[in-house]
């Protein structure tokens, strides 16, 4: 009997040792019974030439892409996604033919990880998004394609966070951004917020926990974290004991994750079978 060859799906990335889309993706496929396999392919920054020179070789047909490359691989796509426009930034390749087209599923990530695990709708809401990186650009756009009624962004180097306010402002004339200083955190907007995002790393590793007004917050608000791994970060932590609604970083992840399958294979993904290899891989993994 012939054999079927695998197709082939994977992740570029450096590093790529903690990456849990393998689990994911492989579960998934194995559980549609889908004649592809996911692999971790480390590369370097230099080595990225190379690997877009190889891939017409390979039998690849789609694949994420993560730190360092989610930029720098936006010139070798022929087109993008209009999230991964407004992203500046790339997360899933769809190879088709001879044509590499570039999407961002973070921010659609997040949205529905509040949408189905949170039963959160973000239009008309007031946001507090901690953090002005790459992650907090994707969570602002998202925002605003949402129409968020006010997102008030606060970072630890001020600049960034006018700068990304701005940059956001201009693209979604529907949502306000603003800034608020870190040293003087304006609380009178925290009683109005219904959702506060942390996409930043702080309180992690050894480092600070801001000192963050959570007093101020509605009852009803929910507290967010983009990180995963602890499932539970000294933010959240912090929330739960404050009794607030909390949805962790797992979410968001698990998200862009079904997002990026669907994209490559056309099928629904499978959700149970995701989020199980997802939170084994969490509980196993010791960061
Ligand atoms: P990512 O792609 O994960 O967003 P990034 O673009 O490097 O990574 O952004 C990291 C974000 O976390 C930034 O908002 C950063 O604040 P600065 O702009 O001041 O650097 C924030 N951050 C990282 N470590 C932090 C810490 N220990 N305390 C507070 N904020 C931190």
């Amino acid at each position: 009997m012939k054999q079927k060859q695998l197709k082939i799906l994977g992740v570029i990335g450096d590093p790529l040792s903690h990456s849990l889309s393998p689990l994911m993706h492989n579960a998934a496929l194995a559980t549609l019974k889908l004649p592809y396999i996911y692999m971790p392919f480390s590369i370097k920054k230099e080595a990225l030439a190379d690997f877009f020179k190889s891939l017409s070789e390979r039998a690849i047909c789609g694949f994420n892409v993560t730190i360092p490359h989610k930029q720098s691989v936006i010139p070798y796509l022929h087109s993008l996604s209009r999230e991964a426009r407004l992203i500046g930034a790339v997360n899933t390749v769809l190879v088709r033919g001879k044509k590499l087209i570039g999407y961002n599923t973070d921010g659609s990530g997040f949205l529905t990880s509040l949408e189905k695990e949170a039963q959160f709708q973000v239009r008309g809401k007031q946001v507090i998004l901690l953090g002005a990186g790459g992650a907090a650009r994707a969570i602002g756009v998202a925002l605003g394609m949402d129409e968020a009624r006010e997102v008030t962004i606060i970072n630890r180097t001020a600049k960034k966070a006018f700068d990304l306010a701005a940059e956001l402002g201009k693209k979604f004339p529907k949502t306000i951004f603003s800034v608020s200083p870190l040293d003087q955190i304006e609380t009178s907007h925290w009683g109005l917020a219904d959702l506060l995002v942390n996409a930043t790393s702080m309180g992690l590793k050894g480092t600070k926990l801001w000192d963050l007004p959570l007093n101020h917050l509605p009852s009803h608000a929910l507290i967010t974290d983009i990180v995963y791994n602890p499932l539970e970060t000294p933010l959240l932590k912090k929330a739960k004991k404050s009794k607030f609604k909390i949805l962790p970083g797992w979410g968001m992840l698990l998200y862009q994750g079904m997002d990026s399958f669907e994209i490559w294979t056309k099928k629904k993904p499978p959700y149970e079978a995701m989020k199980k290899a997802l939170l084994e891989g969490l509980a196993q993994s010791k960061l």
